[in-house]
Formats: C-alpha cells, sequence, structure tokens
C-alpha cells in the first residue's frame, strides 16, 4: 500500500518568528489527522531547524523547498543535501516549476540534485507539470513524460522507489485555478503508467503521486478520491495551519 501524503510548500513566506507559530499550530492541529496520513512541511532554509526543533515528538517531517546540485565547496549561497539532512530534513522538494521557470532549473541540474539529495538520505519531492500554453495545444502527456524521461529515470529503481512525485500543472498553481479530478486523474495514471513500463508495476504501485495547484479543502476530497491521485502538495492553503490540516482530513 502506497502512502497518503500531504506536504505544505511554504515557498518565500512567513518571518521566522511566524514560520516558528505557524508549525505550532500544525503541530497541534495534527493530532486530529488519521494516522495513515504522512504530513511534510516545507519551510524557508532559514526556518529550518527551529521548526525542526518544533516538530520533535510529532508526527509531522521537515522539508526543503531545494537543495544544491553540489556536494559542498566554494558555491555562494547554496545550501547542500547534506547541510538539510544534518538540519533534519527527510525530504526535499526538487524540479519545482517556479525553480524550472524563474532559476533556469533543466533536467541535467535536477538529475544531479536527484542524486545528491538521494545520497544524502533525504526523498525527493520531484515535481512535473506543464504550462499553459502546453495544456492548450494538448502536448501535457508529452510535456509531463519528458520530464520524467530526462530526470527521474536517470535514477536506479532503488532510487525511484525513495521519490514522491508531485504532478503540478504550472496553470493551476497559486491561479485559484485547479484541475479537475479528471484532468488530474489522467495524467497521474499516465505518469505511473510511464513508471511501471520502465521499472515495472510493483515499484509503480507503491510510490505516491501528489497533485498540487491550488489544492484546498473544498476541492481536495474530490481530488484524492481518484484512484492515482494519493495526496496534495499545497502551497497557498498550507500557510493556514486550520486549511492544511482540513485538506488532511480529505482522505
Ligand atoms: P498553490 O501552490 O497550492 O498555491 O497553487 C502549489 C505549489 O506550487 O506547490
Amino acid at each position: 500500500m502506497r502512502k497518503k501524503i500531504v506536504a505544505g510548500n511554504w515557498k518565500m513566506n512567513t518571518l521566522l518568528q511566524d514560520g516558528e507559530n505557524l508549525a505550532k499550530d500544525i503541530v497541534k492541529a495534527s493530532e486530529a489527522v488519521r494516522d495513515d496520513v504522512t504530513l511534510i512541511i516545507a519551510p524557508p532554509f532559514t526556518h529550518l531547524h527551529s521548526v525542526g526543533m518544533i516538530l520533535e515528538g510529532s508526527r509531522i517531517l521537515l522539508s526543503a523547498q531545494n537543495c544544491a546540485d553540489m556536494d559542498k565547496g566554494a558555491y555562494t549561497g547554496e545550501v547542500s543535501a547534506g547541510m538539510l539532512a544534518s538540519a533534519g530534513c527527510s525530504h526535499v522538494i526538487l524540479g519545482h516549476s517556479e525553480r524550472r521557470e524563474y532559476y533556469g532549473e533543466n533536467s541535467g541540474t535536477l538529475v544531479r540534485k536527484l542524486r545528491i539529495a538521494l545520497e544524502n538520505g533525504l526523498s525527493p519531492v520531484f515535481c512535473v507539470g506543464e504550462r499553459l500554453e502546453e495544456r492548450e495545444a494538448g502536448r501535457h502527456f508529452e510535456t509531463v513524460g519528458r520530464q520524467l524521461e530526462e530526470a527521474l529515470f536517470a535514477l536506479t529503481r532503488e532510487q525511484v522507489e525513495k521519490v514522491i512525485i508531485a504532478y503540478e500543472p504550472v496553470w493551476a498553481i497559486g491561479t485559484g485555478k485547479t484541475a479537475t479530478s479528471g484532468q488530474a486523474g489522467e495524467i497521474h495514471s499516465f505518469i505511473r503508467k510511464k513508471i511501471s513500463e520502465k521499472y515495472g508495476q510493483p515499484t509503480a504501485d507503491g510510490i505516491s503521486i501528489l497533485y498540487g495547484g491550488s489544492c484546498k479543502p473544498s476541492n481536495a476530497a474530490e481530488l484524492f478520491s481518484m484512484p492515482d491521485i494519493d495526496g496534495g502538495l499545497i502551497g497557498g492553503a498550507s500557510l493556514k495551519a486550520a486549511d492544511f490540516i482540513a485538506i488532511a482530513n480529505c482522505f
């Protein structure tokens, strides 16, 4: 049985104090969530250590939003996967469309990041998703297929089994426009099929595939009811403890 997961991507939001308070509120509210739902939060780098301390003894796992594609050394401004693990992270989001779009991350960079994260014991939350023009041109399967082939499929089966995938159509991120459960469901099934063709059905059946893009308490239940949608990667709605937990209660 694959895991049901709700992960909060805080992006570049919250000052340290606010982030600490949000984490405390989430810890408190998380007691009401079903035991078989994995909860992850991804605060900004500067908050990781202190939020990690707040999460200690709770059920909530800590993720970073990015890591360097190099191990260590003279890379001013970068944060390594090893540093994240030493600060208490178990996960790292990689390949988010905002990183691809605004910081020029391509599949080559992402292969290095995926490998380095895994070598340091982090589980990547690997994001894929098409832009609006690709969706409108009917090329969404092709785009997502390519993103998988060029980066994820450079990993061994053993490595891939540690990855969580997030399908996030760029046109739905932060726009209030959610993919319908039908649109999301068919891409999730496509992703699982691609993984099964490459790594075999047992591997594909074990990998959690999350939906992201304006997921909120009012639409999560319908999305999560689809057979290949195993949870959500939540941006805006993860900044309010009550909404984040309400989404986790949608399974
Ligand atoms: P959103 O962001 O929920 O605010 O649309 C999702 C994401 O980018 O991970």
